[in-house]
């Protein structure tokens, strides 16, 4: 391929862009408040608040996200379908840091390459909604659209959206922000010590012993490196953790939405890497536009529905210097549906000038409810899809670069299946997500390990 993979540190054109011009086009999914004046004085204080991430970091993951895009790192991106404030603490923060930092082990050792790692954390508060009610026993309320927007118990007080959230929510990402930054700074995320990453409940884990095999070979490596090169190697003291969230409260983004001195053009300066979620990736819509100005590197969600058209358009828009490490391609199609809906994407991007890294979400294409009313995910699923995104783009010529996990590191049953076998009756025990149903430590271990194995496994 003759795209350009290097990364070069190019200026989108813009044209007619301002953080503002997403506001004369349609704007799906947005939370309707029922005092448009607070709204504004709420704005105006989040713009004056500090930023929760520099330039510089932007920059670097667009480097690293380049490197992807040439087969020199594998992308990792996971955590919650929707934060919550009420979980912003410490064990819950550390736990997920733990799953991230054992499977990006797990990649690294088995595909012998970096990983670039991002977490759906620090800002992942605003969801996208089938509807814009919700009915209960006759009872008609505005949805629940993240923590961002209102309050998930039902009552008339708790879905009115309420401004104020907009600040709640800068502060817990900034706190979770400040947490992860001091954790990996102070050593946590140290490769000499994969032992830090246990967690408690899973001594007993059917995962155990593979796991402790993989972490003493790569301590073996390390001392090996360290041995021959007769130094200790200070950066595996610490890796990089960068953040994302969907950037679906256009307001909200815009108000963090910033130039910086000595760099060029406007950085959304909530998250290292915003996405635009599938129900607002309107090549025309209000969404595509606000993107269109940002320097971050981006990702779109691309589901069944999504054409080669739909997909030329929007490289097109989003990235018209085809400027490598900014566009990630997320394809979100379910099991059932991957072999026949990837293909013709394949082929759309091989086509453009555009660079792409493809990322495969298993999630968001395999939900359904059980007889009894529960939203699942099965495990099976989850790692078909998975295991055929790799095979597909191994036949077409293209290669898989990364995946976008829900998990959490808590003990939960949210998702059927994986090496416990967990049933439907299981998912009664300790199902706490307030969203999508997420992969627990050892079900997304259990999947890092499953995609080496599926990689090794390519001719
Ligand atoms: C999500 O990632 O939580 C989500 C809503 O995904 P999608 O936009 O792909 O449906
Ligand atoms: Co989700």
């Amino acid at each position: 391929m003759s795209k350009a993979t290097e990364y070069v540190d190019t200026l989108p054109e813009n044209i007619g862009w301002q953080p503002d011009s997403w506001q004369s086009r349609q704007a799906q999914q947005q939370a309707t408040y029922p005092d448009a004046a607070a709204l504004q004085a709420t704005l105006a204080e989040l713009s004056s608040l500090p930023p929760l991430v520099t330039s510089w970091e932007i920059l670097s993951l667009k480097k690293q996200i380049a490197e992807a895009q040439a087969g020199n790192r594998f992308f990792l991106q996971g955590g919650d379908c929707a934060e919550s404030f009420a979980e912003c603490n410490s064990e819950v923060i550390t736990n997920r840091l733990k799953v991230l930092l054992q499977m990006s082990l797990a990649l690294t050792h088995g595909l012998q390459k970096p990983v670039v790692r991002v977490g759906r954390f620090a800002g992942q508060y605003a969801k996208p909604r089938s509807s814009d009610v919700e009915t209960r026993a006759g009872l008609t309320l505005p949805s629940y659209r993240g923590d961002l927007v209102n309050s998930v118990e039902f009552t008339p007080e708790a879905r009115q959206p309420d401004p104020r959230r907009l600040i709640q929510g800068h502060a817990c990402s900034s706190m979770t922000m400040n947490f992860v930054r001091a954790l990996v700074d102070g050593g946590f995320a140290d490769l000499h010590h994969p032992e830090y990453w246990n967690l408690s409940w899973v001594e007993h884990s059917p995962l155990a012993d593979e796991f402790q095999r993989l972490a003493d070979s790569l301590g073996r490596a390390v001392n090996f490196m360290e041995t021959i090169s007769g130094r200790r190697a200070g950066s595996l003291k610490r890796v990089d953790f960068y953040t994302s969230h969907e950037a679906l409260h256009l307001h909200y983004e815009q108000a963090l939405t910033r130039t910086v001195p000595r760099q060029q053009g406007w950085f959304n300066l909530t998250t290292h890497f915003p996405w635009i979620g599938m129900r607002t990736a309107d090549v025309d819509g209000a969404h595509v536009e606000y993107f269109r100005g940002i320097r971050n590197p981006i990702g779109i969600k691309v589901g069944p529905g999504a054409d080669a058209t739909h997909l030329r358009r929007l490289l097109e828009t989003l990235n018209p210097e085809s400027e490598a490490g900014r566009m990630v391609l997320i394809h979100r199609m379910g099991a059932s549906h991957i072999e026949t809906t990837l293909p013709p994407l394949i082929r759309a991007a091989q086509d453009s000038d555009s660079p792409v890294l493809w990322v495969c979400d298993p999630m968001h294409g395999n939900t359904e409810t059980t007889t009894s009313g529960i939203k699942t995910r099965r495990f099976r699923n989850i790692m078909s899809e998975m295991e055929m995104a790799i095979e597909l783009h191994h036949q077409h010529g293209s290669q898989l670069g990364g995946a976008h996990l829900e998990l959490t590191g808590e003990d939960v049953t949210e998702c059927t299946g994986g090496a416990r076998n967990l049933g439907e009756a299981d998912l009664k025990r300790a199902y706490k997500s307030i969203v999508d149903p997420r992969l627990n430590y050892e079900q997304a271990l259990e999947l890092a390990m499953l995609i080496v194995s599926k990689f090794e496994k390519l001719d």
